[in-house]
């Protein structure tokens, strides 16, 4: 062969391998929803069915599996640093802020973890447990479908200042709340798409209870709450006492993944003020709270491309993190 030959030969093996060397696959960098058809094709099977015991068991649960799944992903990425407890050098993210007296759903994780560990040991992530978990809990409650990517692999370590200084607060504010989204990678449209999560679920007095007597300093509820809505509020959730009292996010239909929680937004009737100033402090997000509230079709889209893009945030791949053993603890061995 001649020199030119030669080198046309080799110009034709680099092209044909530069699709395989600079793909994410190659370097274990991206996730994708056939990770464990090999290695643990029942994991869906498992998480689903699981997760249906533990909603026929407490209604609730869906909301709270879907909330960890946030609570997760919004702190280092969605690798599980939510899960781990406070020992040796880690201080458990479960203490933070936002998640203290909050958080729920550990045991449900838990008893999902021995169920896969069961069926293929070291395999999968408590961290696309928590994303699977996410999904079926969505669905359960009526919400919409999606295929789920997977890959991502365990946290060694938490952080409880990114706890809670990165998961947006019930009382930041509406630019505040979308700089947290955007530091994330998420946008406007995955701030109002996600927030219709609290179409379902629960939030305790001490998480709104400013709006109901001194919002703007003047001892009234705040204006953009419905009065009669919040006197109601207010007979359960006095002026002191009763901070971990419940109220569902969703008063009008609080166990169905359904679009009501905008509707409720129009009349003035959402319970957060996150919830209540996506009407009131933006135009474009003002313009999606108006269509999701007619159209659910619309809302599901949006919501289940919203929930992969946060499930994509900053997870560990390839040779980064572990496969915990048990999701409350760092591998020892
Ligand atoms: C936009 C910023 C957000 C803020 C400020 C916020 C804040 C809160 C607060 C204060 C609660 C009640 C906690 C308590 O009182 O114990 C709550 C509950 C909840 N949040 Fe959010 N949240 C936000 C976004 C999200 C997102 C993106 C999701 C999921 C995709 C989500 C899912 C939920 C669910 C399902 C509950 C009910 C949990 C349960 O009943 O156990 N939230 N949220």
């Amino acid at each position: 062969m001649d020199k030119s030959m030669m080198s046309y030969f080799i110009v034709l093996a680099v092209l044909a391998l530069a699709p395989l060397c600079f793909s994410h696959k190659f370097q274990g960098g991206y996730l994708y929803p056939q990770f464990y058809d090999r290695s643990c094709p029942q994991v869906e099977q498992i998480v689903k069915s699981v997760v249906a015991q533990a909603v026929a068991r407490d209604r609730r649960m869906a909301a709270s599996l879907l909330r960890l799944h946030f609570h997760d992903c919004f702190v280092k990425g969605c690798d599980a640093s939510l899960l781990l407890e406070s020992n040796g050098n880690i201080i458990s993210e479960k203490g933070s802020n936002t998640n203290r007296n909050s958080a729920r759903g550990f045991e449900v994780i838990d008893e999902i973890k021995v169920a896969v560990e069961q069926a293929c040991p070291h395999t999968v992530s408590c961290a696309d447990i928590l994303a699977l978990a996410a999904r079926d809990s969505t669905v359960i409650a009526g919400g919409p479908n999606w295929q789920v990517p997977l890959g991502r692999r365990d946290a060694r370590g938490a952080s409880i200042q990114g706890s809670n200084n990165d998961i947006p607060a019930p009382n930041n504010t509406f630019n505040t709340i979308l700089t947290k989204f955007k530091r994330q990678g998420l946008d406007l449209v995955d701030l109002v798409a996600l927030s219709g999560a609290h179409t379902i679920g629960n939030a305790r007095c001490v998480s709104f209870r400013q709006r109901l007597y001194n919002q703007n300093r003047n001892g009234k509820p705040d204006f953009t709450l419905d009065r009669a809505y919040a006197y109601e509020l207010r007979s359960q959730c006095p002026q002191s006492g009763g901070d971990q009292n419940l109220f569902f996010l969703d008063y009008a239909t609080p166990f169905n993944f359904d679009n009501t929680y905008y509707k409720n937004i129009l009349a003035y009737k959402g319970l957060l003020n996150s919830d209540q100033v996506l009407l009131t402090k933006n135009q474009e997000s003002m313009q999606l709270v108006k269509q999701y509230a007619e159209n659910m079709e619309l809302f599901f889209d949006h919501f289940a491309k919203s929930m992969v893009k946060m499930g994509n945030i900053s997870p560990l791949t390839g040779p980064k993190g572990e496969i915990r053993q048990y999701c409350r603890s760092i591998n020892y061995y």
